[in-house]
C-alpha cells in the first residue's frame, strides 16, 4: 500500500512471534497500525488473529520479537501497564457479569479505569459522574433501555455491543475487537458494525476488527490485514485483498466452501 506521508504509526510489531509447541501460532510477524484507521484482521480458523491480539494487549507473554506502541517498547508490559497506555481489547467469547446490569458492568470498567474500584457496590451520588458517564456510553451504543437488565438477559448481539462498550469505556487509543458479531445473525451484523464503527470514528479512536464475514470486512473497513498459519498473507484495500490470488486460494476460497 502507499505510504501516507501524514500517516502517524501508532503501533509497530517486529518480527513478533509465539509458538505453542509445534502450532506457530504467530511467527515473526510484522504488524503496524496507523493513528486513526479502521482496520480489519482476517484469515481462517487458526490463523493466529486472536493470538496476535493477545500478546500485543499483554495477555500472553511473547516469546520473541518486539511491540512498539506510541514510540514506546512495551513488548514486556503487563496487561495493566498496556490499558494504562491505552490498549484495550473485546473479547471473542463476551467477558460480561451476567448477574450484573448492562450499567453496572460499564460502570465497572469505568470505575477500574479509573482506580475505584473500592467503592464498587455503593454507586453513590458521590459517583454520578461515573454513572452518567456509563449512561452516555449506553446510548451511543444504542443500549440505553437495556441499562437495568442483567447482561444475562441480553440478546447475542446486545451482549456483543456491551462487550464493545466496556473496552471503548476504558477510553483507549487503540481498541481491538475480536469478531465483535459473531454469533450473531447475517441480519444483525450490519446494526452492529455501524453502531460500533461510529463510536469509534467519532471517538477518534483507532480500531482493529477481527472478522470473519467478508461482505462486512469489505463494506467497512479501508485496510485490511489478512494472515494464514501466523504469517500476513496480504495487507491492502478491499480492492487489493479481492482481487490477492494468494488470499483468494487460502482464504476466500475456503470461506465460499464453508
Ligand atoms: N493457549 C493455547 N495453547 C495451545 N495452542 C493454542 C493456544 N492458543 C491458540 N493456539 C493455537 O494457535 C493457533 C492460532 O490460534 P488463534 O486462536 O490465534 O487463531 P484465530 O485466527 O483467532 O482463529 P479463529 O478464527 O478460530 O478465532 C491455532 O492453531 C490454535 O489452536
Ligand atoms: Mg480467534
Amino acid at each position: 500500500m502507499e505510504e501516507d506521508a501524514r500517516a502517524v504509526s501508532l503501533l509497530k510489531t517486529t518480527q513478533l512471534t509465539k509458538y505453542f509447541g509445534e502450532t506457530h501460532a504467530v511467527d515473526h510477524v510484522d504488524f503496524t497500525v496507523t493513528e486513526g484507521e479502521v482496520l480489519a484482521l482476517i484469515g481462517s480458523n487458526g490463523a493466529g488473529k486472536t493470538t496476535l491480539i493477545n500478546l500485543i494487549s499483554g495477555l500472553i507473554p511473547v516469546d520473541s520479537g518486539a511491540i512498539v506502541f506510541q514510540g514506546a517498547d512495551i513488548t514486556r508490559d503487563s496487561i495493566h501497564e498496556k490499558i494504562a497506555r491505552g490498549i484495550a481489547r473485546s473479547f471473542q467469547l463476551v467477558n460480561l457479569f451476567d448477574q450484573l446490569t448492562t450499567l453496572d458492568n460499564l460502570a465497572l470498567a469505568i470505575f477500574s479505569r479509573d482506580g475505584k474500584t473500592r467503592k464498587l457496590f455503593t454507586l453513590s451520588d458521590a459517583d454520578r459522574a461515573v454513572r452518567d458517564e456509563a449512561v452516555a456510553v449506553l446510548q451511543q451504543f444504542g443500549l440505553a433501555n437495556k441499562a437495568g437488565m442483567v447482561a444475562g438477559g441480553l440478546s447475542q448481539g446486545e451482549r456483543k455491543l456491551l462487550d464493545v462498550a466496556v473496552a471503548y469505556a476504558l477510553k483507549p487509543k487503540l481498541l481491538f475487537l475480536d469478531e465483535p458479531t459473531s454469533g450473531v445473525s447475517t441480519r444483525e451484523k450490519a446494526p452492529i458494525m455501524d453502531i460500533i464503527t461510529s463510536v469509534v470514528r467519532a471517538g477518534k479512536i483507532t480500531a482493529v476488527i477481527v472478522e470473519h464475514d467478508m461482505d462486512v470486512v469489505f463494506k467497512y473497513c479501508p485496510r485490511i490485514v489478512a494472515m494464514h498459519q501466523g504469517t500476513i498473507l496480504a495487507d491492502g484495500t478491499p480492492e487489493e485483498i479481492r482481487n490477492n490470488a494468494q488470499v483468494t486460494a487460502n482464504l476466500l476460497g475456503a470461506q465460499a466452501q464453508s
